[in-house]
């Protein structure tokens, strides 16, 4: 006997939602921080293409995060400026994902976030730090914005939360 749509776990032929095994609608996490608002743009950004692939977006601010929590999901997005000397920030998402890394093996993951004066460099070591990990990046170079996010880079962020959610 075949399971009912709505038991399957995949999208609804009948909506168009991305539903999980049990029957409820698919939630996918978007975890940032941001100081001045331009990675909490992108975040929403990223939200916006998970609810167009038909799950739900829970978008929240690190410090109301808990990593296992998260880790217990199979694909979520990380979002973070470069701070310091091209680091994450550190007081609240440094730990975050300290905490995070030993867990995220076989997870499908977004990195996104802004930058100022760099080259993205706290980009390229963050991917780095997590495919070191185990993790499957969604974007395989993460997402970067110089600044405020233009068009051109919150289109990207919708795509990649699209693909996040799709695969989720
Ligand atoms: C304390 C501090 C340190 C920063 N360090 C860097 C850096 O190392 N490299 C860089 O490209 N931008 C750096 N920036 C610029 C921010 O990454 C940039 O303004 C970004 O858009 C901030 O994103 P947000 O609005 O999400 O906080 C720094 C900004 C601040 C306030």
């Amino acid at each position: 006997m075949s399971l009912s749509p709505e038991k399957a776990s995949g999208k609804s032929p009948y909506s168009g939602e991305r539903i999980r095994n049990g029957g409820e609608k698919m939630s996918v996490s978007v975890v940032y921080w941001s100081g001045t608002g331009n990675t909490q743009a992108m975040a929403e950004a990223v939200a916006e293409g998970i609810r167009a692939a038909g799950a739900e977006a829970d978008v929240m601010e690190v410090a109301n995060a808990d990593a296992a929590a998260l880790a217990a999901e199979n694909a979520f997005a990380l979002g973070c400026p470069s701070m310091g000397a091209e680091q994450l920030e550190e007081t609240e998402m440094e730990p975050f994902v300290e905490t995070l890394e030993p867990l995220v093996s076989g997870k499908k993951i977004l990195l996104f976030g802004s930058y100022g004066w760099g080259d993205g460099e706290w980009m390229r070591d963050w991917t780095e730090r997590m495919k070191n990990a185990g993790a499957v990046l969604v974007r395989d170079e993460g997402i970067i914005a110089n600044e405020a996010p233009d068009d051109g880079a919150l289109e990207e962020c919708r795509a990649a939360g699209r693909d996040l959610a799709a695969g989720a």
